[in-house]
């Protein structure tokens, strides 16, 4: 997706050659002197626009204005949401429409934010999957021109920041939503040295015997019933000094989740193609990242394996050894997110970071508890939760904090290992976090579940490329000096 945006009045717009022009109205935005707003004003009038987010408008071949489309759409009050909701609606109600080119105007006052937001939701809503398809269609909007009454440098900064986040969300979900048979570790290791080939970046990749080596147990353990071999993928950014402290991002890699022998029912099993949502938000930050190129060093870790049912697999009861030295008994195989993400959180360490989050589509539980509005967000450190949440805010992808009490891990004792991998039902998301949080104390940890967010179920089946948003955020908020970050903070807020 293209986008370029330049400074523009209402008046101007009917010269601009799109097939369709987008206009975000704004409460008193409408002088009335030329042609769009002479328009908008006689529906108003009539009664056939309201300022109310989403309320519609819409034209065809008007005499004057190139565009053949026109669709005027109202913010209501102008807040954020509302401001995405409109550009939704209008996206909407161009449903069918051959729209390739497109003009996204705003009348009165917008934030940097809310054009990112915006051009962030409109590039969402108009993208397709195609690789497995015999005849794919092309996608139809390819080029968007945002345009406002007033631009500064926070508004171009913004446009960039908002391609960028494009281009890796759409690396998320095309990892995501490809099948299994598509999408195994090994090609995952292939998509990540493709991505890590610009300058600043590289890749290496370990197979089992390596991995073995490092005497990651729990890693293997869960790769043993699958014929496809593991992979741990380990990439890194450079943007930053050398001896700046880098963040890590662990993402769950399980291509497919059959639940090994504590196998899981044949009902939407399909939808476990989407069990390494976290690993590809990993490989879509890293796509932003080589387009953006921030002063930050990143590296990226995604253990990637299948969790299948075997004469050679794991079986509950088992007792394994974590590359922590910590004993592990495997009472449920299908608890196997947790398995593979603990070695990679004792990998972590080895780079001295100044953070580390993993993302994983790790709890049915999790979508008990938040739905797929909001994230489970679980931290070791309040100012690693509280910059998450911000950058969940400011980006529209959305956390929650959520509990790590001790006594929520009282439920993983067992007497023949250090630990076990599993607790009750209550608090399924909570227990897993816990369980991960003891292989995660040498460094600032933060955990995201996105069991619920990553993907969506039913006739919109499909992956969502959350949480690439949210994290490329925070990492390219990481190089706004402190006071800086402050004002951007209070004006957030303010709006
Ligand atoms: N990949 C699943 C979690 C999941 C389930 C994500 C449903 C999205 C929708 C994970 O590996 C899993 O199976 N978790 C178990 C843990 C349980 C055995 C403690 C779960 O949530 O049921
Ligand atoms: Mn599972
Ligand atoms: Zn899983």
């Amino acid at each position: 997706m293209n986008f370029e945006i330049q400074k523009r009045q209402l008046a101007q717009l009917p010269r601009d050659a799109h097939d369709a022009l987008v206009v975000v109205w704004s409460p008193g935005a409408d002088s009335g002197q030329d042609l769009i707003g002479e328009w908008v004003n006689m529906a108003v009038k009539a009664g056939d626009f309201e300022h109310k987010a989403g309320s519609v408008l819409q034209s065809y071949g008007m005499a004057g204005v190139k565009a053949r489309r026109v669709v005027v759409v109202s913010c209501g009050e102008g807040k954020t949401a509302d401001h995405k909701a409109a550009i939704l609606a209008a996206w909407a109600s161009l449903k069918g429409a051959k729209v390739q080119s497109l003009g996204l105007h705003w009348t009165g006052d917008v934030s940097p934010e809310q054009m990112m937001q915006g051009a962030v939701a409109l590039a969402d809503a108009s993208y397709t999957y195609t690789t497995t398809l015999s005849k794919p269609k092309a996608r139809a909007l390819t080029r968007v021109s945002l345009s406002a009454e007033s631009v500064t440098a926070a508004h171009r900064h913004a446009v960039d920041k908002a391609a960028a986040t494009v281009a890796g969300i759409e690396t998320a979900k095309e990892w995501a939503n490809r099948p299994a048979n598509h999408a195994t570790p090994s090609d995952l290791a292939t998509a990540a040295r493709a991505i890590a080939k610009g300058p600043q970046m590289d890749c290496t990749v370990l197979g089992p015997k390596e991995v073995s080596k490092l005497g990651m147990g729990s890693f293997l353990a869960v790769a043993k019933g699958s014929a496809e071999p593991l992979r741990f993928i380990v990439m890194h950014y450079k943007g930053g000094k050398t001896q700046d402290a880098p963040v890590v991002l662990v993402g769950k890699g399980i291509t497919f989740d059959t639940g090994g022998i504590s196998m899981k029912p044949a009902a939407e099993m399909d939808e476990m193609k989407f069990d390494m949502s976290g690993a590809a938000s990993v490989l879509g930050v890293f796509k932003s990242l080589s387009i953006l190129r921030p002063q930050v060093n990143v590296v990226g870790l995604i253990p990637a394996t299948e969790n299948m049912p075997d004469g050679t697999a794991v079986k509950p009861g088992d007792v394994v050894t974590s590359m922590s030295g910590q004993t592990i008994e495997i009472l449920n195989t299908d608890a196997e997110g947790r398995l593979v993400l603990c070695d990679a959180l004792t990998y972590a360490e080895r780079f001295k970071p100044r953070a580390v989050i993993d993302i994983a589509t790790l709890t049915g539980a999790c979508v008990i508890a938040l739905g797929g509005v909001r994230s489970g967000l679980f931290a070791s450190d309040d100012q690693l939760a509280t910059d998450l949440q911000q950058a969940g805010e400011a980006s529209g992808d959305l956390c929650w904090r959520m509990p790590l009490d001790d006594d929520y891990a009282e439920g993983l004792k067992t007497k023949f290992a250090d630990v076990a991998n599993v607790a009750g039902r209550a608090g399924g998301s909570i227990t897993a976090a816990k369980f991960l949080q003891r292989f995660a104390k040498k460094y600032p940890w933060a955990h995201l579940d996105i069991a619920g967010t990553a993907w969506k179920s039913g006739a919109a089946k499909g992956a969502t490329g959350r949480p690439v948003s949210l994290l490329l955020e925070y990492v390219t908020g990481l190089t706004v000096a402190p006071a800086a970050k402050k004002v951007a903070t209070s004006r957030r807020r303010a709006a």
